[in-house]
């Protein structure tokens, strides 16, 4: 379902600063798999995550999603297969201050031609669905931290992805929250989706049901570990 070819990203390239932050990386990732980036902090895991994702392009070698190779293709397709595929949760889950729930969750669909009252009824369907109804009227700066990272995960499911890539998502989370997280991911893979999160966390990659972990070192795999 995910592959990558042989791929480097340099950053910079060509100036005194140019730096290599993943270089020469295969690895294939399967449809269902719970999968993990490992590696120390300045490892290339954010940037794969990137590139896999199709929020940037390789220097070299090939990202492909699905039967897509994606490393080539003009940005409007990036953003639509990127639109369509992937569901994002970031490192301190990036919600807009100020702004309700129900308008965070929604964002990743716009622009769209979806109408108004179906995309409300999606909305709060997915909120539901995590317990979160009563909340989505609220301004993001006053829900708990629980409530925040379930509207992180609402709004990286609003799309109804098949992949969700998380970016240490547990950074900033007490041990109960980061257990709360990995058991509504453990549920979302149960429905199918491909779950791939960058970590240090041993909490998170420890977890048995993590099946395939990805370690790093300097922008390299280190060690690839496939269990089932
Ligand atoms: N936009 C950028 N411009 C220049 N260098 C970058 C950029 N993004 C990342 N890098 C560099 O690429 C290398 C890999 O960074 P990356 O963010 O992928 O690491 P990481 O494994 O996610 O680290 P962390 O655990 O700290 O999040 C680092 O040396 C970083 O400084
Ligand atoms: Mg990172």
């Amino acid at each position: 379902m995910i592959r990558t070819e042989n791929v480097t990203k340099y950053f910079n390239r060509n100036k005194p600063d140019e730096l290599v932050a993943v270089r020469d990386v295969s690895f294939e990732i399967n449809k269902g798999d719970f999968a993990v980036f490992k590696g120390p902090s300045g490892s290339g895991k954010t940037t794969l995550l990137s590139l896999i994702g199709c929020m940037s392009r390789p220097t070299s070698g090939r990202v492909i999603v699905g039967d897509r190779d994606v490393s080539r293709l003009p940005e409007r397709f990036m953003t639509e297969v990127r639109r369509n595929t992937f569901g994002f949760i970031f490192q301190q889950f990036n919600l807009i201050r100020g702004v309700t729930v129900c308008d965070n969750v929604m964002l990743p669909l716009f622009p769209t031609d979806i109408k108004p009252s179906e995309l409300r009824k999606r909305t709060e369907n997915t909120l539901d669905n995590l317990n979160m109804l009563r909340r989505k009227d609220f301004l993001v700066q006053k829900l708990s931290g629980g409530e925040q990272q379930r509207t992180a995960i609402a709004r990286a499911l609003i799309n109804n992805p098949d992949i969700i890539l998380a970016d240490e998502p547990t950074a900033h989370l007490d041990t109960h929250l980061s257990e709360e997280f990995l058991s509504m991911m453990k549920k979302l893979q149960e429905q199918e989706k491909t779950i791939i999160i960058a970590t240090h966390d041993p909490l998170v990659y420890e977890k048995e049901y993590v099946n395939l972990v990805i370690e790093m070192r300097d922008g390299m795999v280190r060690q690839i570990t496939r269990k089932g």
